[in-house]
This record gives structure tokens, sequence and C-alpha cells, in this order.
């Protein structure tokens, strides 16, 4: 697959907010290695089998941790057994026998870890220095109380972040991009309403026939989304529909996205969210994917753009993904901000 370049510096990525990076089924007995920010990071299950995050590249000679396995809650390196307990320090260090990470190497061995969440099903990620407080993990009012009815899928755009969540806040591209989807569906916009709150974005619009008349609050087919800057959103699509995606930069020209369907019928409703799901990931999304990745600059550009008022919520999201990038760039510069202290063991 190409890869992409990181801009200088931190990569121009969102810092201090929770993201999705995973569904947290994944992350069974075995780590598992993920690329985001630019950056390989490995997950796996603590003894309890709580959540560790940590840099995949192993502080000995730079194997990847996730092609090893986890021994006792510790991770085990899979190139010269090395281990490191879920709190980063190197707990083993075999060619060197007994008692070797007490003789002041497993401070520079430690690993570098990131504050991790699992939370109704996903992993949770804070990119960023740590503030003294941590934000909560954020989460959506109005969805169904547990997972019964729901089904919970990954995939990855070819496309950078900024695109990826424009793709995301754009509802009138539908009865266009996925026509031979969607039939009957209006192209006129309206009403459409965008809302901010803090860092939340709130958006209704309906998507109906352009038949002069004012909208009847009927016809037509109601859209809803909340986004969570910066990247995970609820959406409902009509009355039956209700999703969250989480969306993470894996470099600064590929998008993660995890995606979930709730279906609150009885019985087979995680049959239809699984259906569901899969017709978004095989069908729809890949028509997105081929919008977004075709469009000029490849990345977000919004001198080059000519918005028009169906795109408030995209250029609400940009608003504040400026205001924050700024905030970064006058802040303090860091090259490794993401690093959590060892503990004392
Ligand atoms: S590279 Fe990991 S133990 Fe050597
Ligand atoms: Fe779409």
């Amino acid at each position: 697959m190409r890869r992409h370049g990181i801009e200088e510096g931190r990569g121009g990525f969102v810092e201090g907010a929770w993201y999705i990076i995973a569904d947290a089924a994944r992350v069974g007995k075995r780590p598992v290695t993920v690329e985001r920010f630019g950056t390989r990071i490995v997950l796996f299950r603590d003894e309890r089998g709580a959540l560790v995050a940590a840099r995949a590249r192993c502080p000995h000679r730079g194997a990847d941790l996730g092609l090893g396995r986890v021994v006792d809650g510790a991770i085990e390196c899979p190139y010269h057994g090395f281990r490191f307990a879920s709190d980063g320090r190197c707990v083993a260090i075999p060619c060197e026998g007994r008692g070797a990470s007490g003789r002041g190497v497993a401070e520079a061995l430690a690993l570098t870890r990131y504050e991790v969440r699992e939370h109704r099903g996903f992993v949770w990620l804070f990119w960023g220095e740590r503030p003294d407080e941590l934000p909560p993990v954020p989460w959506f009012e109005g969805l169904p109380a547990d997972e019964r009815h729901a089904h919970t899928a990954s995939t990855e755009w070819d496309v950078p972040f900024a695109r990826a969540m424009e793709g995301m806040l754009d509802f009138h591209h539908a009865p266009f991009a996925h026509r031979p989807w969607m039939p009957g569906v209006g192209a006129l916009l309206d009403p459409y309403d965008v809302r901010v709150e803090g860092d939340v974005i709130h958006a209704m619009g309906v998507l109906r026939h352009d038949d002069g008349a004012p909208w009847d609050g009927r016809r037509g087919w109601k859209l809803e989304m909340e986004v969570r800057f910066p990247g995970a959103l609820r959406l409902s699509f009509g009355k039956l529909v209700v999703g969250v995606v989480g969306c993470a930069p894996i470099d600064a020209g590929r998008t993660a996205i995890v995606g979930r369907y709730y279906m609150p019928v009885p019985a087979i409703g995680r049959l239809l969210a699984r259906l569901g799901l899969l017709m978004e990931f095989w069908l729809i999304q890949p028509e997105d994917e081929r919008m977004l990745a075709s469009s000029e600059p490849r990345d977000a550009d919004l001198e080059a753009c000519r918005f028009v008022c169906a795109d408030a919520g995209i250029l609400a999201w940009h608003k504040m993904r400026r205001a924050r990038l700024k905030a970064q760039r006058e802040g303090a510069p860091q090259a490794e901000p993401r690093r959590l202290p060892v503990e004392a063991g």
C-alpha cells in the first residue's frame, strides 16, 4: 500500500482528544498492532483484561511487539523475548539472566505508552500530551443502552483524515454519489440546521424533492448527526438506522474507520445491523472513498473550495480544526508528546 510522509513536527493531527481507533473485539489474547497518527501502536490486555496501548516498536532493536505474545499480563517481544509490563517497565531481558531488568537498563528500555480506554466496545486513544486531568471519553445520547442489536466493522480509506471527515459531514452528496442505492431521494437539502456547542457539532437535514413548497414536516429523508470533535460521530438515517462512526488518521494520507449500526429489533436486530453495515462498507463507502480520493487537492483546503450553504457542517468542523491546530502550533513544541511516566516498580 502507498505510504505517505508525515508533515514536519507533529503531523498535523489534532491533539488533546479521544479518538476511536479500533473495535475492542479485535484485541483478544494476542496483541494487535495498528498504525495511527503515523505511529505503530500495539494494543494488548494486561492480566485483568484491561487494554494497554504502547508504541509497537520494541525499545531494544525495533521489532514489532504486535508479533509477540502476552505472558502474565506483560508483552513479550517476538525477537529476543524482552518483556514489558503494562506500566511500560522492562521486566525481563532473557539474554542477561534473572535480575537484569533491575540493573538500571529497565528505565532506558521502557515502553512509550498511550492513554487508552475501552468504552462501549470501542478502543479510544487519547492522542496528545496528557493533561493533569483527562477529559472524559465522549459518548452520545439517544443510543441503545447496550450493543445487543449492534454490529461493528472496520475499514481504511486511502484519504487524508480531514477529507474523510468532510465526507462524513456531507449530507447532500447522497442522491448523486450513491445514486444506485438511493432511488427516490431528493436533492434539495431543506431544512438544514447546524449547531455548535463546545466541541460538539449537531447537524440535521432533510433531503427532499424541490417541489417549490415549504417542508411539511413529513416528506423527505431526515438525516441527523452529532460529531464529537474531531472524529467520533453518531448518525441516524430515517427512523431505522442509528450508527456510530469513529475516524482516526492512520498517517497523513489515510484514515481508519470503525463503524457500528444499531438495529433495535428483537431477535433479528444484530443480523439486520450486520447486513446494513456490510452494505454500507461494501457498496456505499467505496463510493465515498472514490469521490474523496479523486478530489483535488488531495488534502482538505478551505481556500481551494467554494462552499455552499449545504456545506455548513463541514465548515463548522474545519473552524474547530483550524483553531485547535493553531493552538497546537503556538504551544510548546513536543518531539515525543505522548510518553507516560514509568511508575516506579
Ligand atoms: S527487538 Fe525486541 S527484544 Fe530485541
Ligand atoms: Fe456517502
